[in-house]
């Protein structure tokens, strides 16, 4: 479900997902965009001036990762999904531990501009 993200959909690669700042450092932002043609929930992590995009899609059992809409857990700076524990690593989004370690997020990728973080055109 992507309804009930706080963040506004982005429609096209010329309107940011959002600036980098509103992304906390060492943690997660969910934003709902048009990913492929079709509404998507990414999933933005940052670690400094770093940020990357995945599709907020769990590799190990294709649930959502957080607990609810925008909210992620995080234990030792880790990233972990709600569902079942895989642990992943901010801000490259490789499971570290759990039941899909050694697998990634699928990543989106995303260009940083102007302090925003906007989607690569397709
Ligand atoms: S769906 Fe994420 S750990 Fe199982």
């Amino acid at each position: 479900m992507t309804d009930d993200l706080p963040s506004v959909a982005v429609q096209d690669a010329s309107t940011p997902l959002c600036a980098v700042e509103e992304v906390p450092d060492g943690k997660a932002l969910a934003v709902s965009a048009l990913f492929d043609g079709e509404e998507a929930s990414l999933l933005l992590l940052r670690r400094g001036d770093e940020v990357r995009a995945f599709l907020n899609v769990c590799p190990h059992a294709g649930r959502q990762l957080d607990w609810a809409p925008g909210e992620f857990l995080f234990s030792s700076a880790k990233l972990v999904c709600a569902a079942h524990g895989a642990t992943f690593s901010v801000p490259d989004g490789l499971c570290v531990a759990g039941p899909c370690r050694g697998e990634s997020l699928r990543e989106v990728p995303v260009d940083i501009r102007s302090g925003a973080v906007f989607l690569q055109p397709s």
